[in-house]
């Protein structure tokens, strides 16, 4: 497969981007770990902010972007490394004291499934922290899941369609007991996004959102793609500056008894 990320492009939001991840790392509990692992953990940057702050003895940043980790060894410092892996094919080589992942699980189909699996890598004691968009009915998302079906782009990407794995927050919440955590928080937080313009909302989408539909349409036709869903985006949003852009994301915190 294709790797569409591009560091560059991701951190063109970098401040807009963060906040979610203080808001996460504000909700784990402090404590003597171990080790914690950053699940889709981008450039390693905030992966080592999480290594100061919450100081577990050893912090495993894991990603499946070569591109995302290219300059991972300059965050590297005592008990801090970086792995280049699949969550899907992931299973780390110790029990975890703390899991934690932003923005990422929502790349993932079938969360029932996957929230099963990483839940079983926690130690006693352990805690979960993760935080998905879930935005996937904002204008943008269904523009682009409709562009992809007109041709020449649906001939390329066949049935292929960015499925919505994200549950509800009770949904989330329900998971979590059923799974056997203790204790747990979820919340659902509306982040309000100033952007200059819709063109702004296309430069954001191409860092995430427009990364899948890249993969599957390959360059050439992936500029014909941008180009019919900025008109798209023009025609619902119009001119507006600057753009609100509220932004869902759901943050969960939980943790098992000891
Ligand atoms: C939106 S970025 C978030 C990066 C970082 N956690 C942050 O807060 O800035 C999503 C990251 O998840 C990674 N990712 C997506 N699917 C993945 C998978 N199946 N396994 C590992 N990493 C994945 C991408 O490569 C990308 O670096």
């Amino acid at each position: 497969m294709v790797d569409s990320w591009n560091p560059g492009q991701y951190e063109r939001f970098k401040s807009e981007r963060e906040q979610p991840f203080w808001d996460l790392l504000g909700m784990v509990e402090p404590g003597e770990l171990r080790f914690a692992a950053d699940l889709g953990c981008g450039t390693g940057r905030l992966t080592r902010e999480l290594h100061r702050r919450v100081a577990p003895k050893k912090t495993l940043g894991v990603d499946s972007s070569a591109s995302m980790l290219v300059d991972c060894r300059s965050f590297e410092e005592p008990g801090l490394s970086f792995e280049l892996a699949d969550i899907a094919e992931f299973a780390p080589a110790d029990k975890l004291d703390l899991l934690f992942s932003n923005a990422a699980l929502h790349w993932l189909d079938d969360h029932r499934e996957v929230f099963a699996r990483i839940a079983s890598w926690l130690a006693p004691g352990g805690q979960l922290a993760v935080q998905v968009p879930a935005n996937f009915d904002h204008v943008s998302h269904r523009l682009a899941a409709e562009v992809v079906r007109e041709e020449p782009f649906a001939e390329v990407v066949g049935e292929w369609e960015r499925g919505v794995p994200v549950l509800t927050p009770e949904a989330y919440a329900s998971l979590l007991f059923e799974l056997g955590f203790e204790k747990q928080r979820v919340q659902l937080v509306v982040y309000p996004h100033v952007l200059n313009s819709f063109e702004d909302l296309i430069e954001w989408q191409k860092g995430t959102l427009l990364t899948v539909y890249r993969e599957r349409l390959g360059e050439e036709l992936y500029e014909s793609f941008l180009q019919r869903f900025r008109e798209r985006l023009e025609a619902e949003l119009g001119d507006a500056r600057p753009l609100f852009y509220p932004f869902r994301r759901i943050l969960m915190w939980a943790s098992l008894s000891l």
